[in-house]
């Protein structure tokens, strides 16, 4: 059954019936997506979308071996945990034949949100302390006690948002962050203001109870951290008692294409104590898993307390858990995810070099950001121009979002089974768009030198002189964008939509 209602009748029924936090992708002109195949997603109309931000349709969407091995399942058995049942020991033991050895004990759930709540009450139950270091910019849950270490969230609430036993700690981005990429070690750079916070903690009488980042920071800006930067912290973090979590929800699951988890990118010689897991998982299917040590699943049980939960783990998720991990190995798609990301990763390359507008790119396998800047020397944000271009793209059915504390940072995170025409076919779309703009505006390629010799205000002119953001400086824009321009403003939502 693809539609029930026509396309303005479930605009209305939602506004009426849905809670109007739940935000649509386009609010001007929403889509209404009725089915999806591999990394192809239909309107109502038959209209294809190419889809490019889609990280949970993992393995591709409506994959037919974890649609078929769920319905199996679902014909057979689906109950609860508390029943001996053979697709959860396999599942895990499976899950864990990813990780490294340390790494054994799992614990299923069914939300991204869950597993990182789960994760907190390890931490706070192994440690005996409270407090939590986040990463600024980070995004952890939308349950309470994730919302209050997710300063992408509380930041919104002003000043009112950050508990005392919440510590944010820069986001290691070398092109944008406190330490940038011409600093001589900015791993250690920014693994020492973690110990600085930890230091400051410690002189209130307050004490660490764990770290947590994800492995490469989604929300936060495509942000990759410095090699390294990950033991460093772990060594302050433990040295003070505290443990390590890795929120893998956004990252894991080969995204990465040379490593199962995006963590591993730190080096082997980095274990987290605890791993949270999510949207890819089930391709789809509601589950996600903490897996942590034995000796932190020990002390969680110590309380007395038994951990049920209704859902996680039953025979259903189990078996669409196996079939993901199967497809992931049978089609080679960290494979896939390696040569794609590199090739959409050298294509954005090439439009750097033409486009004034591209001021980073940044990547690995298949979690590529392209950071739009106005002005590359001062890296001022063009966020006006981000959201022109995912319109404009999602007009041209290519579907990709933006994102960062800027939102001016174009976010790639396919489904793994996404192709290097694919991948051509994006950047295609880009570059016209980019073109487009930046003739409007007067930003050209001959600015890409002057700018990075240091002697370009176009920039500063087009959108930062006026001091008026979401005006964008229109009186420096041709007319035609000075329309398009104004829409683009106008559409930038008030409070971010994460994707
Ligand atoms: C990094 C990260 N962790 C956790 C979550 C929460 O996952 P869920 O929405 O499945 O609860 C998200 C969701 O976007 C996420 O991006």
């Amino acid at each position: 059954m693809a539609e029930t209602y026509d396309k303005l009748k479930t605009i209305e029924l939602r506004k009426k019936h849905v809670g109007p936090s739940c935000k649509v992708f386009f609010s001007h002109d929403p889509i209404k997506i009725v089915r999806a195949k591999g990394q192809y997603m239909y309107d109502e109309n038959g209209e294809r979308y190419l889809d490019c931000i889609n990280n949970v349709a993992h393995v591709g969407h409506s994959h037919p071996d974890v649609v078929s091995a769920g319905t199996r399942q679902m014909e057979l058995l689906n109950t609860n945990s508390r029943f001996l049942h053979d697709n959860l020991v396999h599942y895990a033991e499976r899950l864990q034949a990813t990780l490294p050895d340390k790494l054994s004990v799992c614990y299923f759930v069914n939300s991204g949100s869950e597993a990182n709540d789960l994760a907190l009450r390890l931490a706070w139950q192994y440690t005996g302390h409270k407090d939590i270091i986040t990463l600024d910019h980070a995004y952890h849950g939308h349950v309470s006690s994730l919302i209050a270490i997710s300063p992408y969230k509380f930041h919104q609430l002003g000043g009112s948002g950050q508990d005392q036993s919440v510590h944010v700690a820069p986001s290691p981005d070398i092109y944008r962050g406190k330490y940038r990429e011409d600093h001589p070690d900015p791993a250690t750079a920014y693994s020492d203001e973690v110990h600085k916070i930890l230091q400051g903690a410690h002189k209130k009488g307050r004490t660490i109870a764990a770290f947590i980042a994800e492995s490469l920071q989604s929300c936060g800006g495509q942000v990759i951290p410095p090699r390294g930067y990950f033991q460093k912290v772990a060594q302050h973090v433990r040295r003070a008692g505290g443990v390590f979590i890795a929120d893998e929800v956004q990252v894991g699951f080969g995204r990465v294409g040379a490593h199962f988890w995006a963590f591993q990118l730190q080096g082997a010689d980095f274990v987290p104590d605890i791993v949270t897991m999510g949207k890819p998982i089930g391709n789809g299917h509601p589950m996600s898993c903490v897996v942590t040590t034995h000796e932190i699943a020990e002390a969680f049980s110590s309380s007395g307390m038994e951990y049920f939960n209704t859902f996680g783990g039953n025979p259903v998720s189990c078996a669409i858990g196996l079939a993901v991990l199967d497809v992931i190995e049978r089609e080679d798609l960290r494979g896939n995810a390696l040569r794609v990301g590199n090739y959409l990763t050298q294509l954005l390359i090439g439009q750097k070099e033409k486009h004034p507008l591209i001021g980073d790119i940044r990547g690995v396998g298949l979690f590529v950001g392209v950071e739009l800047v106005r002005d590359r020397v001062k890296r001022t944000p063009a966020t006006a121009e981000a959201q022109e271009v995912i319109y404009k793209l999602k007009e041209q059915h290519v579907l990709l979002s933006a994102d960062g504390p800027h939102r001016n940072v174009l976010k790639f995170k396919p489904p793994m089974c996404f192709t290097a025409e694919d991948a051509r076919f994006a950047v295609d779309k880009i570059d016209h768009i980019l073109t487009v703009i930046e003739k409007a505006t007067g930003l050209q390629t001959h600015s890409i030198i002057a700018s990075e010799n240091g002697t370009s205000k176009r920039g500063a002119m087009a959108c930062e002189g006026n001091g008026h953001h979401h005006s964008c400086g229109k009186e420096n824009f041709n007319e035609s964008f000075c329309q398009e321009g104004a829409l683009s403003c106008d559409r930038v939502p008030n409070k971010r939509l994460r994707t």
